[in-house]
């Protein structure tokens, strides 16, 4: 049976990024997955030290971080998966902060310093592909994304997954819906009426679309 890992990067675990998480869980089952899901909030850890075990003339590290702290066996569980969902909220234009650590943690021991002469470019470590998924949900409407350099600035993360697992792909959900209830928050950036009109007609198609990626990894 195929195995995927669905991680979420933010602190949430009932709202946007959640949502669509779960959803990329239920259409990696409907595919005959077996999924293991992890809130990367509820773990103690930090990101890479630059400790340099993975890249020393004969390590042994294979592949996982050498750190031995609470996401050691997550890691492990991620590079014997048969595909990756990742989630995270945009905070200030970026991934959040633990979607980072977590990334040099999964991806700098899977690194290479070494030229690949024949194709050019770094050597890949990996002897496989893993399939990565990765959804971003944020505040900024779609049209807005462009402007601000989102495809840019949040794409640089997918091209490092997609070099070092092999294969990665993206899927935003914009404009989302933020607050329970914005009557109690100070807010006049946002038309809690608009955010909710996109929450009742957009966001069930990110939440299809975010099915459709679960099932479509487990079959990459
Ligand atoms: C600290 C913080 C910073 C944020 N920065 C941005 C931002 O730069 N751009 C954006 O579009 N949304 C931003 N947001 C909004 C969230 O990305 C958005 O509401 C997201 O869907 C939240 O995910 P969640 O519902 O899973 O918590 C920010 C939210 C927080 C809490």
């Amino acid at each position: 049976m195929k195995k995927v890992i669905i991680l979420n990067a933010g602190p949430r675990k009932n709202f946007n990024t959640a949502k669509m998480l779960k959803e990329a869980q239920k259409g990696a089952e409907q595919a005959g997955a077996e999924v293991e899901y992890f809130n990367l909030y509820d773990y103690n850890f930090l990101g890479c030290r630059s400790c340099f075990a993975c890249q020393r003339k004969g390590s042994t590290t294979e592949g996982i971080c050498a750190i031995k702290d609470d996401i050691k066996p997550i890691l492990e569980k991620c590079l014997n998966a048969d595909a990756i969902v990742i989630g995270t909220p945009v905070y200030f234009s970026y991934p959040t902060g633990v979607f980072r650590s977590f990334m040099e943690r999964l991806l700098f021991p899977n690194h290479t310093y070494m030229v690949d002469k024949e194709n050019g470019g770094l050597k890949r470590r990996l002897n496989k592909t893993i399939p990565t998924g990765i959804i971003f949900t944020m505040n900024c409407p779609e049209n807005m994304a462009k402007d601000v350099n989102y495809p840019v600035l949040l794409g640089e993360n997918v091209n490092v997954f997609n070099h070092i697992m092999g294969y990665a792909e993206v899927l935003y959900a914009y404009d989302t819906y933020q607050f329970a209830d914005y009557s109690k928050y100070n807010i006049d950036l946002f038309d809690e009426k608009y955010k909710a009109k996109h929450r009742d007609e957009q966001f069930p198609k990110d939440l299809e679309k975010a099915f459709d990626l679960g099932k479509r990894l487990v079959n990459e």
